[in-house]
């Protein structure tokens, strides 16, 4: 065990013989307070919330949320409906402004980028998972699941081979020619979570991944959300209605009145 010197512990006031681990802890408290109170971001994390309102026709949404994520953490988020989650999530992803407050991407606020650097960071850092996930119908399922890296014209023989696995981990290496009316939701569920890791984001942004899906299924998917990220070391934001899914993420936070809660 390292201990803290008495005289830096007296000079910080820490107690004598603070082990120097708690005492980092208790800094690093300190900074999320100060960077929180001064809406900067904290540079220890990847992702920065600060005091994030949204109203809508007079009727305030999202009322001083504010929040840090690192990279490769995972985070779940639940709320009743109609309490902000998915305006919340599509603020992070830089899909809508705020009506104040901002979002810290790896220290840049969201908005003060061009909409061509907002689109390459969406492409490159964020993957997405809809509350609907939508799959273009005229494309087959492995097409769906390129689609994301040929937008971003990052399609090469190793994002194929990496989506060919990822669909074999998700178990669908036998439809990669099915066009979409023919798979069933859960399928469809699968495949939107291999499209949105297909080029292994910094932060994947799950709306509700299991929420159209029975119990079974709900938990294949989640057990797959969960092993993929971690494999990959993509950091997880996860809105979910399951209390038992909310519980399996390192941090969890409720909405409540526009509130942050954690
Ligand atoms: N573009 C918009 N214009 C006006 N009101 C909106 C808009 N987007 C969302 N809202 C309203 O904001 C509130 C929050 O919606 P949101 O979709 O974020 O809730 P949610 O927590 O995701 O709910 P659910 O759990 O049902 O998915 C709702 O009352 C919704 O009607
Ligand atoms: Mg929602």
């Amino acid at each position: 065990m390292n201990f803290l010197d008495p005289g830096l512990a007296c000079y910080l006031g820490f107690r004598q013989g603070m082990e120097v681990r708690s005492a980092l802890r208790c800094v690093s408290h300190f900074h999320d307070a100060a960077s929180t109170l001064n809406n900067t971001p904290n540079p220890s994390y990847m992702l920065s919330v600060r005091a994030l309102t949204q109203v809508f026709d007079g009727i305030p949404i999202l009322n001083g949320v504010s929040f840090d994520l690192k990279a490769g953490e995972s985070l779940s988020l639940r709320g009743e409906s109609g309490c902000g989650k998915t305006t919340l999530m599509n603020i992070l992803g830089g899909l809508q402004q705020p009506s104040s407050g901002a979002v810290f991407w790896e220290g840049r606020r969201l908005d003060s980028l061009s909409p061509g650097e907002l689109a390459r960071l969406r492409g490159r850092d964020f993957g997405f998972v809809f509350q609907n996930p939508t799959l273009v119908a005229e494309l087959n399922l492995l097409e769906n699941c390129l689609l994301a890296a040929r937008i971003q014209g990052s399609l090469d023989a190793v994002v194929k081979r990496r989506v060919l696995e990822l669909l074999e981990q998700v178990g669908l290496q036998q439809h990669t020619r099915a066009l979409v009316h023919t798979l069933s939701g859960g399928q469809r569920q699968r495949a939107a979570l291999v499209r949105a890791l297909s080029l292994k984001p910094k932060l994947l942004l799950a709306d509700e991944p299991t929420g159209n899906l029975d119990e079974q299924t709900a938990k294949v998917v989640m057990d797959l959300l969960m092993q993929l990220c971690q494999a990959q070391g993509t950091a997880l934001m996860l809105v979910t209605h399951h209390a038992a899914f909310a519980q399996r993420t390192r941090h969890q936070a409720t909405l409540s009145l526009g509130k942050w809660i954690s």
